[in-house]
């Protein structure tokens, strides 16, 4: 079926740039050191989500673990093992592969962490919002604010 919005002759336009927010300068994730923890929205209800450098590229997702839906992180920030090596829950323990999220031993079985897509340019992090995972609204009121 041919693009509706192609003009005869020329080639179709290329699919729109998904829009992107701004996260934190690449300067703020040193390589496996503190994770950059924000507030994002997944299917409308709050969740948060961080970013750490791991071999140098930034990876991103929910901080929800496989094995229950909590958080992970043992202090804020902080989700890395003491070797600086596997993403560590701190609850059971479940640990993930930080390049892809794949659980790779403990309570998380064949589960891996939700992803959240990221990119560098210029000095600067960059997280996409996706169908599922929307930036919190500017005007969404305080949890318990009447
Ligand atoms: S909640 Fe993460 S290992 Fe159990």
């Amino acid at each position: 079926m041919p693009d509706a919005a192609a003009t005869p002759g020329l080639p179709p336009e290329p699919p729109p740039e998904p829009s992107r927010e701004p996260l934190c300068a690449s300067a703020d994730l040193a390589e496996r050191g503190k994770a950059w923890v924000w507030d994002v929205q997944q299917w409308g209800r709050p969740a948060r989500a961080f970013a750490l450098r791991f071999d140098g590229i930034v990876v991103a997702y929910l901080n929800r673990c496989a094995h229950v839906p909590t958080e992970m992180d043992w202090q804020p920030g902080e989700f890395l093992d003491m070797d600086r090596r596997w993403i560590l829950c701190s609850i059971h323990g479940a640990s993930y592969e930080p390049s892809d999220g794949r659980c790779v031993g403990g309570p998380c079985g064949r589960g891996r962490l939700t992803p959240v897509r990221v990119a560098e340019e210029g000095g600067q992090v960059y997280w996409y919002p996706s169908r599922d995972i929307r930036p919190v609204p500017f005007d969404e009121p305080a949890p318990g604010s009447p």
